[in-house]
C-alpha cells in the first residue's frame, strides 16, 4: 500500500474538477490511510522548485459546489505545447519530475485531466511509475468512457442560452446564432441543441451549406415563425472549407459563429445576432451529475490504485466505472455518429443539421437505424 500519493489537475478546467479532488483526498485518507499531496498547476508544479501542497479532509470540506480546481492547472507547459493546433510532446522532462516526485515521498500520482494529461501520465507509467488517470473535459469526446464529468453543466449552461435566446429572437423576429465550445466535435452543440429547442444545428461531424441554413430559415417563415435558433459548435465546417480559428498562431477554435450570422444576415435580410458562449461553459458551479461523476471517478481511481490496477484510467461504460489502459484512453476522439440515435432523433423532430443534401442524408440515417434492428 501506498503511504503518500500526490494529485494533479492538467488541461483545460471543468465543472467537477474539486469534486473528483475530494473523493480522492478523502477515500485515500478515509479509507486507506495514505497522506495526500496536490501538485500545484498541472506536471508542472514537479518541477524546478515544485509546487505542492498538504491535502487534508479540512483542505477538501466545502470544495464540493466549486469551479475550478483548488490545484490551478495548464493546457500548456514544459510536458505539452500547441503547435500548429495539435498537442506535440517535446522532450518531456520525465527524468526530472520523477526525481522530485523521489525527494516530496509521492509513491503513486492521481491525473485527473483530458487526453494531453493522460497521454503524459501514460509516458510516467511507461517509466514504472504508478498513475491512475481521471477523465474529464467539457467537451465529452473521449473515446473510452461514455461521460467526462464537466460536460452535463456545460450543457446546462448552453441550454439556458437557448432558452434565453428564443425569447429575444421571438420578440424580435430575429436569427439567433449561438457559438459552443467542443474542439472537433458536435456533442455540446447537438445535445444541447435538442434540449434549447434549436432549429438548425451545427456540428464538425456534419459540413453545413448555407443553402441549406437559408432554406430552413425561409421554411420556418413560410410557415408563420419568424425567428430561429442556430446553435454551431466551433469546429464546424462549411462544405468543402476548414474549420475557423480565432488566433492562427496557437489554433484556437471560434469566429464560426460570427461568419455564419453574418452570411446569413446577407443571405436572407433578416437582423441576425451571434452569442458565442465561450468559457461561461467551462465556469462556476458542476450540476449534480457531475458532482456525482467527478465524486465516483475519484473513489474508484483510488480504489484502482491500492489494488495495484495502475497504468490505467477509470472509465464510465454501460453505467459503471471501469478502468482501461491509458494507452486506449487517448488513442481516439470520440465523434457524434451522423447516422446515431441522436442525430436521427433531432431530424425527426424537425431540427436540421444544414448538410448540402439534407434529406438525403435524414433517409441514410433512417435506413441504417432500420437495417440495425434495434433503436441505437
Ligand atoms: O477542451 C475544452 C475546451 O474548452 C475546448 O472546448 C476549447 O476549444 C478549448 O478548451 C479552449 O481552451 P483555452 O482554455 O485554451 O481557451
Amino acid at each position: 500500500m501506498y503511504k503518500q500519493i500526490g494529485i494533479l489537475t492538467g488541461g483545460g478546467d471543468a465543472p467537477g474538477l474539486n469534486a473528483a479532488i475530494r473523493a480522492v483526498v478523502r477515500t485515500a485518507i478515509g479509507e486507506f490511510g495514505m497522506k495526500c499531496i496536490g501538485i500545484e498547476d498541472s506536471f508542472e508544479g514537479i518541477l524546478g522548485e515544485t509546487h505542492t501542497v498538504n491535502l487534508n479532509l479540512k483542505s477538501v470540506s466545502g470544495i464540493l459546489p466549486r469551479g475550478g480546481t483548488i490545484l490551478g492547472t495548464r493546457n500548456r507547459g514544459s510536458f505539452v505545447k500547441m503547435v500548429d493546433g495539435k498537442q506535440v510532446f517535446p522532450q518531456m522532462p520525465i527524468g526530472e519530475a520523477l526525481a522530485n516526485l523521489d525527494i516530496l515521498g509521492i509513491e503513486a500520482l492521481v491525473a485527473i485531466g483530458g487526453e494531453g494529461t493522460l497521454a503524459i501520465a501514460e509516458q510516467f507509467h511507461k517509466r514504472g511509475f504508478p498513475v491512475i488517470g481521471v477523465p474529464k473535459t467539457i467537451d465529452n469526446d473521449l473515446a473510452a468512457t461514455e461521460l467526462t464529468f464537466g460536460f452535463m453543466t456545460a450543457i446546462d449552461i448552453a441550454t439556458e442560452a437557448l432558452d434565453r435566446l428564443h425569447t429575444t429572437a421571438a420578440s424580435h423576429d430575429r436569427v439567433m446564432v449561438l457559438e459552443v465550445m467542443g474542439r472537433n466535435t458536435g456533442w455540446i452543440a447537438l445535445h444541447a441543441g435538442l434540449a434549447g429547442s434549436a432549429d438548425v444545428i451545427l456540428i464538425p461531424e456534419i459540413p453545413y451549406s448555407f443553402e441549406s441554413i437559408v432554406r430552413k430559415v425561409q421554411a420556418r417563415e413560410n410557415s408563420g415563425s419568424r425567428f430561429t435558433n442556430i446553435v454551431v459548435a466551433e469546429g464546424a465546417i462549411e462544405t468543402g472549407k476548414s474549420e475557423i480559428y480565432q488566433d492562427n498562431k496557437e489554433m484556437r477554435l471560434g469566429g464560426v459563429g460570427n461568419y455564419i450570422g453574418t452570411q446569413i444576415e446577407k443571405l436572407t435580410g433578416k437582423e441576425t445576432r451571434t452569442v458565442v458562449l465561450g468559457h461561461l461553459q467551462r465556469g462556476g458551479s458542476p450540476n449534480a451529475f457531475d458532482r456525482m461523476l467527478g465524486t465516483n471517478f475519484g473513489a474508484c481511481a483510488v480504489r484502482a490504485l491500492a489494488s495495484g490496477d495502475t497504468g490505467k484510467m477509470v472509465a464510465l461504460q454501460a453505467g459503471t466505472v471501469v478502468t482501461v489502459p491509458l494507452s486506449e484512453a487517448c488513442a481516439n476522439i470520440k465523434t457524434v455518429a451522423i447516422g446515431g440515435q441522436l442525430v436521427r432523433t433531432a431530424r425527426d423532430i424537425g431540427i436540421s443539421f444544414a448538410a448540402p443534401k439534407e434529406s438525403k442524408m435524414g433517409e441514410e440515417a433512417m435506413f441504417e437505424v432500420r437495417t440495425g434492428g434495434a433503436l441505437n
